[in-house]
This record gives C-alpha cells, structure tokens and sequence, in this order.
C-alpha cells in the first residue's frame, strides 16, 4: 500500500478497501423489521427537523458533507466514532451476557495477523521498543473460571505515536498485531509497549464534523482486542488505561469502567498489567 502521508483521506481509503476486501455484509432484516425500523428512524428525523427547524443551507451542508465523507473513504472512520458504541451495547444487552464486557472494533481490525505462542513479543520495530514497555499477562476462562487452552487472542493496536499499521504510511505491515495462541490452561504473557493516547484522522470531513460543534478527536489510549474459542462468544473489546486525560470524553463514546487497566512499574522499567478474559457460552 503506497500511503505517503498519514491522512484522514489516506487512511480512510484504506479502512474502507479493507472493509471491502474482507466482509461480505448480510442480514437477514425481515421487510417487517425493516419497516419498524424505519418508520422510528424517520420519525426521529422529522422530530429533530422540526424541533431545530433546520433550513435549507443546512440541509444542503449536510448533503455536501456525506457525498465528501463518501468520496474521502471516510464512513467507516466516523460511522465507528459516533455509532458503533450504541450497536455494540444493543448486541451486549440483547443475548444477556455476562463474561467480559465489548467495546467498538473500530475501523482498523484486520484479519489474519500472525500466530504467535502464549508467551511472546509482539512485532515492533526498534523505536517501538524505545516506548515504554507493557506486559500484559492473563488467562481467558469460562464464566465459571476454566481456562480455554488454544484460544485466540488478536492483538492490535496504535505505536507511540498513534499510528496503526497498514493505515498509516513506512510502518511494517504486521507491526503490533498479532494472534497469540493461549496455553493450555488458557493463559497469555505479551510483551508490547503502552500506545499513545490517539487522534482520530481529522483533516478531512470526519474533523470538519467535529469542529462543526467544537469537539475534539481525541480518544484515550488502548488496546483492541478480540478472544475467540469455539462455542464461545467471541469477544470484540478494548482496554484502556488508568489515569488518561480522555476517559471520560472519548469522541467514540466507547470507554467502560470494567475495561481500565492499571499496569504496575517493575524494577526493569516495564509496566506489568494482568487482565482476564471470560467467555459466554455461545446458544444455538
Ligand atoms: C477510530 C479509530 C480507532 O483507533 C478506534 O479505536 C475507533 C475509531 C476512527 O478513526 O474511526
Ligand atoms: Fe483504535
């Protein structure tokens, strides 16, 4: 991917082709559902309309802004900013769950990372090793605490200066990704460093949204994760950390209290943190 300079309209591209490239988007929406929908979508519409009394330079602002978010290759970047928080927490509270709580994936998952063992080293670059260091150890368990030999754990996340791999342009491709393959008692022991806190791309029509009514595109520092184990629910989440100035105005609404770590300082100068991670069953 030839990406020159970290732009919103570069990594936009990129995160839209990806989408592209990997899903195949279905739902089985019956017309009825689909109607339901609908009608409360519009409802809630004409009720903003009206209440605001929106004029047609408005109207006509916000036509313009979509055909540019389109054009830029920017929905997937401000669709998981400002709305995949709410379906995320629909899907939490509809099957009832109770193992470790999701959060947002985000636009930057890419499938296929790496394998590496339980215990390692995710793939990083000299200067990532100049950033502080992080262990992060646990085990993935059932609800009721059994560890999940071979499960996965897909790891990714942003280098110390915000950028994430294959979305950002000189970074190698696989940097900070990967799959790691829990022991057989379920247990993980990943050496990574601690990511930036992170700016949303915001040069192009996601940013012009944002200083529309003057907002910010910063969001805290994390970590994304996904944990799979057959027949489990595969958990789709990130981990943040202690004390970080936007916890508490992430611009993606994604931040849960059970999902801030508070990694310790060791005498070798890392930071050690220990999360686990239960698993629902998967119903039929
Ligand atoms: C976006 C970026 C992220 O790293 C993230 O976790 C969520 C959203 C975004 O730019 O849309
Ligand atoms: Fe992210």
């Amino acid at each position: 991917m030839a990406l020159e300079t970290a732009t919103a309209q570069a990594s936009g591209t990129a995160a839209t082709d990806k989408f592209k490239k990997e899903r195949a988007p279905q739902a089985d929406t019956s017309p009825e559902r689909a109607a339901a929908i609908y009608k409360d979508l519009f409802k809630a519409f004409e009720d903003i309309t009206l209440k605001h009394q929106i004029t047609y330079d408005e109207y006509e602002v916000v036509k313009w802004w979509m055909i540019q978010v389109g054009e830029n290759g920017e929905w997937p970047l401000w669709l998981d900013v400002f709305y995949e928080h709410v379906v995320e927490k629909a899907n939490y509270d509809r099957k009832g769950y109770t193992g470790t709580q999701g959060s947002i994936e985000g636009p930057y998952y890419v499938d296929n990372a790496p394998k590496l063992p339980a215990e390692c080293e995710m793939p990083m670059r000299d200067k990532d090793r100049e950033a502080q260091a992080l262990y992060f150890t646990g085990q993935v368990t059932d609800i009721d605490g059994n560890g999940l030999g071979g499960a996965t754990v897909e790891l990714w996340h942003a280098d110390e200066e915000g950028y994430y791999s294959q979305f950002a342009p000189n970074i190698p491709e696989w940097n900070l990704r990967g799959t790691i393959v829990t022991d057989d008692e379920g247990n993980y022991n990943i050496k990574t460093l601690q990511p930036a806190p992170y700016r949303i791309p915001h040069d192009g029509p996601t940013g012009w949204f944002i200083d529309s009514y003057n907002g910010h595109p910063w969001r805290p520092a994390h970590l994304h994760l996904r944990i799979k184990h057959p027949g489990y629910r595969t958990i789709t989440t990130q981990l943040y950390f202690v004390g970080d100035g936007h916890l508490d105005d992430d611009v993606a609404s994604a931040v849960k209290p059970e999902l801030v770590l508070d990694p310790q300082p060791q005498d070798d100068g890392s930071n050690k943190v220990v999360y686990p991670f239960a698993l629902d069953k998967e119903e039929n």
